[in-house]
């Protein structure tokens, strides 16, 4: 949601702010505009939809000249998508220029405060308020009146902000919504993720909530609210620029897909020496292990699902209990949440505003925060007590795939880790899990290899209005996401059920024709299932079922059988979700869909 990127230097600025733009168009956006200061004024060029109308607009950027400005994609929030609503906003002299990621709350009562005063506002956005404010608090000391303002606005933001005044150097600052900061030779840069800036620079700066950063072209400095300069570190990033580009790829989602095995490995094989886990990058020792009373695992979407499987793995391992919940529904229930409670958040993004609010709620209330994030020095990451990250790289899909994958992956071991530590694992069972989740990138990639049969599955039942997928257990752990996977990118309804529900309801919706994709991975729920199977059959639904190699003599058990390679029991999610993503893929390919930006949809949540 929303993307903001800044530059100083001595490059014409406008084609690098619609190219740092265009790398975060996968954060999803309705309109987008550029701020450049050029011959002692700020000139504003926005518009409503893609892009490419912003290009046009600018001949590419070529037609705005001046070497330091912000740009901005903007997800409509607080006012319709349209020209007028778009970012940049200037204040009512023209003198401050900003761009905004978040939600002012109380932008209302500050608004009637500054109309009183004579101020007239020409949005309908929460944004406008922040160069209106800035303009009324500036007596020349442009640093001076941003604290001012955020000392008095509330909610999230992450901010740039031109002044007139100052043709060299511009301002930005971070509360509760993502803003990195890129260190070049002679320029220097501001961006929502570092994708935006990777071609230019490696080098960043992660700004902790409140910190302002002043930059010119030679210089980067950091402040706290008192004006006092902070030390920041440099952080370097080792991603390829190829990461963020979908090299050769139709769709990041299918490069991403085909990225699995290597996120896994990546993710795996850094914790795991001499045949032990090893999770360095955590304090959790065997005293604290053994004296948790209940784990929660509190996410969103996907991550949320990948919490679901962990219910099942933690508890089968560990015999703790376990809840997964939902993050905007956990953080508004008063959860029953104690000191010798751990929470576990899981996120791609670290930046989703429901589970960073889950987290502050549950670390109100004393329990200690592990998160499982993808994104280093994001807000999720930095406001936890232990962070392990998941190495899957850059996502830009907007669906979730190899994110979820190394999730699961993250979660195997950490359950392991617990289970040997709280002495339930033999030595063998332990040396035989961690061999089988070292295998797990291999039987992934084999999966991949059998891709033409599900395009071809896909092929039959892309015209489908709406398909059901069941199983038990972790198979309806996996159904979850299977489910999900479909409905986001081709806008086929889809539900996810546990298959021994279905008869409490849901299986008067099925009839002549309807699809219905069975897990029956797991070996003790097999034949439980597949009489579900046999219940829906006998109504007329066509079933598709996801086993594993154990059962290959069990063909006629659907119309339709996809086989994955057997494993751990626990670990087999990662194996059963891959058709799940592929069948969804080539269902939206099929029906002409933008896979990667899927209607209505934002890559990272940071609203409520
Ligand atoms: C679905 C998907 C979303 C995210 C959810 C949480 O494909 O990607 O459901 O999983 O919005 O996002 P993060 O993981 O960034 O907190």
């Amino acid at each position: 949601m929303c993307g903001i990127v800044g530059y100083v230097g001595s490059r014409q600025v406008a084609p690098v702010l619609l190219d740092g733009l265009s790398k975060l168009e996968y954060r999803g956006y309705d309109s987008a505009g550029i701020a450049v200061y050029g011959d002692g004024k700020i000139n504003v060029a926005k518009a409503r939809g893609r892009l490419k109308v912003l290009s046009e607009m600018t001949d590419e950027g070529k037609s705005v000249s001046g070497v330091m400005g912000i740009g901005h994609t903007r997800w409509a929030t607080h006012g319709e998508p349209s020209d007028v609503n778009s970012h940049p906003h200037v204040s009512s002299s023209g003198r401050f220029a900003v761009v905004h990621n978040g939600i002012i709350e109380n932008y209302i009562p500050l608004k009637k405060r500054l109309m009183n005063k004579g101020y007239e506002f020409v949005s309908e956005t929460d944004t406008e308020i922040i160069a209106q404010l800035i303009e009324y608090y500036y007596k020349g000391d442009l640093l001076e009146a941003l604290i001012k303002v955020i000392e008095r606005v509330e909610g999230s933001y992450a901010l740039g902000v031109l002044c007139s005044d100052y043709p060299d150097r511009f301002v930005a600052v971070r509360k509760a919504s993502p803003l990195i900061v890129g260190v070049g030779e002679g320029e220097n840069f501001i961006a929502s993720d570092v994708t935006a800036i990777l071609k230019y620079t490696r080098n960043v700066y992660y700004l902790e909530d409140n910190e302002i950063v002043v930059l010119s072209k030679d210089s980067v400095d950091v402040y706290n609210t008192d004006k006092e300069i902070v030390n920041k570190e440099i952080f370097k990033v080792d991603w390829d620029v190829s990461a963020a580009e979908k090299g050769g790829y139709e769709h990041f989602m299918m490069k991403e897909i085909e990225e699995q095995p290597k996120a896994i490995r990546d993710t795996v094989s850094a914790r795991i020496k001499d045949g032990k886990i090893v999770l360095d990058d955590i304090s959790l020792d065997e005293k604290y292990i053994k004296g948790i009373n209940k784990i929660f695992i509190v996410a969103c979407g996907s991550a949320y699902h990948v919490g679901v499987v962990a219910k099942y793995v933690i508890e089968k391992m560990c015999r703790i209990p376990v809840e997964a919940q939902i993050a905007s529904e956990f953080r508004y229930c008063d959860p029953i949440v104690s000191c010798n409670d751990l929470v576990i958040v899981i996120s791609q993004s670290g930046e989703t505003a429901d589970t960073l609010a889950a987290l502050k709620e549950a670390k109100a209330r004393g329990a200690r925060v592990l998160s499982i994030v993808n994104v280093v020095g994001s807000a999720i990451a930095n406001a936890s007590d232990d962070v392990l990250y998941t190495w899957a790289g850059p996502e830009i899909a907007v669906a979730t795939t190899k994110a979820y994958s190394t999730q699961l992956a993250v979660v195997y071991l950490l359950a392991v880790y617990m289970a040997e530590k709280l002495g339930l694992l033999t030595v063998g069972e332990y040396a035989e899990m961690v061999r089988e989740i070292q295998e797990l990138p291999d039987k992934v990639a084999e999966i991949l290899k059998s891709k033409e049969k599900i395009q071809y599955l896909a092929s039959q039942f892309y015209n489908c209005h709406s398909i059901f997928f069941i199983g038990r257990n972790l198979d309806y752990a996996v159904s979850l996401e299977g489910s999900l996977k479909l409905k986001e990118i081709s806008y086929i309804h889809s539900e996810a059920y546990a298959a021994g529900e279905l008869k409490h309801g849901t299986i008067s919706l099925i009839e002549e024709g309807t699809l219905v994709v069975a897990l029956v991975t797991g070996n003790n729920l097999f034949d439980k299932t597949v009489s579900n199977i046999k219940e829906v059959k006998a109504r007329g639904a066509v079933v598709m079922a996801v086993r594993t190699d154990t059962h290959l003599h069990d063909d006629d058990i659907a119309d339709h059988v996809i086989t994955i390679p057997s494993t751990n029991e626990m670990f087999l999610p990662s194996l059963s979700v891959i058709p799940l993503q592929l069948f969804g893929y080539y269902v939206a390919s099929l029906k002409g869909l933008d896979i990667d930006k899927p209607r209505n949809l934002a890559k990272s949540v940071t609203v409520e």
